[in-house]
């Protein structure tokens, strides 16, 4: 999704906001831009197409000075990727840059252009500038522009402003990410679409709700002053010290973020039982498992979504608690049957994801408790649920989530745990640990291996499609792990559960196909009489099963053993590893781009 950050203060704006829009880079995006106040107080715009190289390109010859600047990456929504449609838009002595989606933007633009407004772009941003650029030439004041402005359009936005004639910056959200900070030392004020932009500039940072103006300017004592939609004062706003580091967002000694994400997460799952067992977490953990719920409406897309099933199975198998595991953009549109003494689970990295945070509005409105199992402190989802549980993985750049996957699986089998009594059995608490830290080593272990992943994803990156087929708690990581290979090596795969596939799909079995088999312990019998079936149509057999075993070699053309020993209810998540590291390896042959594959955003914040 769209990169937003803005800059008031006495050191150069627009290196900062670079420096800023660097870090979102990971999100996703087309174009970029900034526009900024010159220090002869005028208003200067420079965007272009392709990445923020380009952009440095434009400016690396100028000579500037800038006290006030705001900058924009863009995901294209509305209009082609060119130039005139990056961001920012400028008129007159205004620019602003937009993240989100105005969906009455058609209407509105029909009526500005009647009115004379003569549009340069083809996007929807531009027509909330005609709209401020109308209410100042009637002469209202840049705030009361900006409200007025603000609720007219419709759908999930966040809008940041400069406005030259007052050498100030405004910003208002609804639905949409929005971050504000300050640095009292240096005089400055920030805002952004993601706080990670901030992280090292900004000592405090403000969450505001939706509809609140973000007044920045220097001269406001407090440097940014909050206001609600009547103009007023307000303190409807979350405030928080910047706790997040800019941590090493370089690949270190690796290729690409993914594979050091996937590199990462034996020491993300030990220091998780740590943070929960021992740390500042356990607090939440408890407060977590003090409501015991009916049922959960488990509710997220994509890689989260399937990290929700694997919650399902803990909640089930541990809690005897009924689940509704339910992708969010079907869930806020279906009229699910909401009762009282229900709770919704949301899991989600960034936390600002449109469907799940919509997903979880629409259980808030039923008066059901919510929860969410979230990556992002202090993201929309964190704030707007009841109870929070943080799982922990650190920024995840790459756009296909590993690390998030298996940090937001084993902060749902906490949860489960938190729901009993066992949380405060310090047996129980220690066997779980140990198990834990089984399946960090495991892990080790298994990437220690990655050399065997990747002579088989050699042999059979150039195959037409794949089948990723699994029983039960294998299911989930068989769709998980087919989604890692459409997103990273844009190549047709499917998780198919290991029984479903003779009503049907084995139809497409022929010699070009592969079926990457995940056999765990259980139901081993009936998932090799599957892979059988496969066998015996020719499909191209991939298993990833129990190591040391003669009829899964003798039946495979390409068989990786492992070992389950002692994981139980984790073994899901270790299996899942090697998916990680066959698409990494899959898409290194294809030759993609794989920390920011085409057409994908980090954070999907539109619908
Ligand atoms: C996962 O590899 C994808 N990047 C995508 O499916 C992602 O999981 C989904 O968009 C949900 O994002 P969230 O976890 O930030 O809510």
């Amino acid at each position: 999704m769209c990169g937003i950050v803005g800059h008031i203060g006495p050191k150069d704006s627009v290196e900062i906001v670079l420096e800023g829009l660097s870090r979102l880079e990971y999100r996703g995006y087309d174009s970029a831009g900034v526009s900024f106040i010159d220090e002869n107080d005028s208003l200067q715009i420079y965007k272009k197409s392709g990445k923020l190289e380009n952009l440095k390109g434009l400016l690396k010859d100028k000579d500037y000075k800038a006290r006030m600047c705001i900058g924009h990456t863009r995901w294209a929504t509305h209009g082609e990727v060119n130039d005139v449609n990056s961001h920012p838009h400028m008129k007159d002595h205004i620019s602003i840059v937009h993240n989100g989606i105005i969906e009455n933007a058609s209407s509105l633009r029909k009526e500005l252009a009647a009115e004379g407004y003569d549009f340069k772009s083809e996007t929807d941003s531009e027509v909330f500038l005609a709209l401020i650029t109308r209410e100042l030439a009637a002469g209202k004041e840049f705030k009361q522009a900006m409200l007025d402005s603000f609720k007219l359009v419709e759908g999930h936005s966040a809008f940041v402003v400069l406005n030259e004639n007052v050498l100030e910056i405004m910003s208002i959200k609804k639905g949409a990410p929005l971050v504000c900070g300050i640095n009292t030392v240096d005089s400055e004020a920030f805002v952004s679409s993601d706080p990670y932009a901030l992280a090292g500039m900004a000592s405090q940072l403000y969450f505001p709700a939706d509809n609140v103006l973000c007044h920045l300017s220097a001269k406001n004592k407090n440097l940014i002053n909050f206001y609600d939609s009547e103009g007023n004062p307000t303190d409807d706003f979350m405030s928080k010290k910047q706790d997040m580091s800019v941590g090493p967002t370089d690949k270190g000694q690796f290729e690409h973020f993914m594979l050091k994400e996937i590199h990462e997460q034996p020491e993300l799952i030990r220091s998780l039982t740590q943070f929960y067992f021992h740390g500042e977490g356990l607090e939440s953990l408890k407060k977590a498992g003090e409501f015991v719920p009916s049922k959960f409406h488990i509710s997220a897309c994509g890689t989260a979504y399937y990290a929700g099933l694997l919650v399902r199975d803990f909640l089930e198998m541990y809690n005897k608690i009924p689940c509704s595991p339910e992708l969010a953009s079907e869930f806020r549109y279906r009229n699910p049957l909401l009762q009282k003494g229900e709770s919704g689970l949301f899991i989600s990295q960034s936390g600002e994801t449109a469907d799940t945070l919509a997903a979880q509005e629409l259980c808030t409105n039923s008066e059901l408790k919510t929860l969410s199992i979230v990556n992002v402190d202090g993201s929309t989802l964190f704030r707007n649920c009841d109870n929070n549980l943080l799982i922990r993985a650190g920024i995840e750049i790459g756009v296909a989530s590993t690390k998030a996957f298996t940090q937001q699986a084993l902060t749902g089998r906490l949860l489960s745990l938190a729901l009993t009594k066992e949380l405060n059995d310090e047996a129980s608490r220690v066997k779980l640990t140990a198990k834990f830290s089984l399946l960090a080593e495991k892990i080790d272990h298994l990437i220690s291996r990655s050399e065997e992943i990747k002579v088989i994803a050699e042999s059979i990156h150039n195959h037409k499609g794949f089948f990723y087929t699994g029983r039960g708690v294998y299911f989930p990581v068989a769709l998980e792990g087919a989604l890692k290979l459409k997103e990273i090596a844009y190549v047709h795969a499917e998780g198919y559960a290991a029984g479903e596939l003779k009503h049907g799909p084995i139809a497409m079995i022929d010699e070009d196909m592969v079926n990457v088999a995940l056999v765990g312990p259980e139901l081993f019998e009936k998932t090799v009489s599957n892979i059988q079936e496969i066998k015996a149509r020719k499909g191209v057999i991939l298993s990833i099963g129990p190591k040391d075993n003669e009829e899964l070699a003798e039946l495979s053309d390409y068989y990786f053993g492992i070992d389950f020993d002692g994981l139980d209810e984790l073994s899901p998540i270790y299996i899942n590893i090697v998916n990680q590291l066959l698409a990494y390896y899959i898409a290194k042959y294809k030759g993609t781009d794989i920390d920011k594959p085409r057409n994908l955003a980090k954070s999907v914040t539109v619908e």
